[in-house]
C-alpha cells in the first residue's frame, strides 16, 4: 500500500468555539478509521498544525474537505510526500494542546525544510511524521 504524509497549518476562525476541537476529533475518529487515515492535530489556541497519513488519494480527498471547513482560515500546505511507514499507527487523530504562540515558528521551519527537500524522498525516521511524533511524545511525557 502506497503511503503519503501531508502537513498543513491554519488559524482557527476568529469566532472559534471552545467545542470546535472536540467536534473535530469526534468526526476524525469516525471518518479516519473508515479511510485508514492516521495522524496528529496540534493546537495552540490560535494555530493548528495537522499531519494526515494514509493512502495518497484518501489523504488528498480528506484534505480537500478539511480545507473547505469554515472553522479555520489561512490554510497553508507545509509538506506532502511519500513515506515508508506511519508514525501515528495507533491514533485515528492524536491531539495535543500547546501553549499559545508555540506553533508559529514550527510551521515556518517545516515550510522551509520542505522547500529545501525539493521533492527528494525522506528515509524512514526522517519523515515529518516521525519528527512530529517525537515532539508529541515529549509533550506527553512533560504533562
Ligand atoms: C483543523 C481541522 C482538522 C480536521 N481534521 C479532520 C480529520 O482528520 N478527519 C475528519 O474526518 N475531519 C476533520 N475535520 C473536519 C472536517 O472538515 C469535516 O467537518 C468533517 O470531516 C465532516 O464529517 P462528516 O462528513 O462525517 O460530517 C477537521 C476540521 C478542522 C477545522
Amino acid at each position: 500500500m502506497q503511503l503519503q504524509e501531508l502537513v498543513y497549518t491554519s488559524l482557527s476562525d476568529i469566532h472559534a468555539d471552545p467545542d470546535d476541537v472536540k467536534d473535530i476529533l469526534t468526526a476524525s475518529e469516525k471518518n479516519n478509521k473508515r479511510l485508514e487515515i492516521t495522524g496528529l492535530l496540534l493546537y495552540d489556541g490560535e494555530r493548528y498544525i495537522q499531519i494526515l497519513e494514509g493512502d495518497p488519494n484518501k489523504v488528498d480527498d480528506l484534505f480537500g474537505k478539511i480545507k473547505a471547513d469554515s472553522r479555520h482560515v489561512e490554510i497553508e500546505l507545509l509538506h506532502k510526500g511519500p513515506i515508508t511507514g506511519r508514525s501515528f499507527q495507533n491514533w485515528r487523530m492524536a491531539y495535543e494542546a500547546l501553549p499559545l504562540g508555540l506553533l508559529d515558528e514550527l510551521a515556518e521551519n517545516m515550510a522551509v525544510f520542505s522547500m529545501e527537500l525539493d521533492g527528494k524522498p525522506l528515509d524512514a525516521g526522517e519523515s515529518f511524521g516521525s519528527r512530529l511524533n517525537g515532539m508529541f511524545m515529549d509533550a506527553i511525557a512533560a504533562e
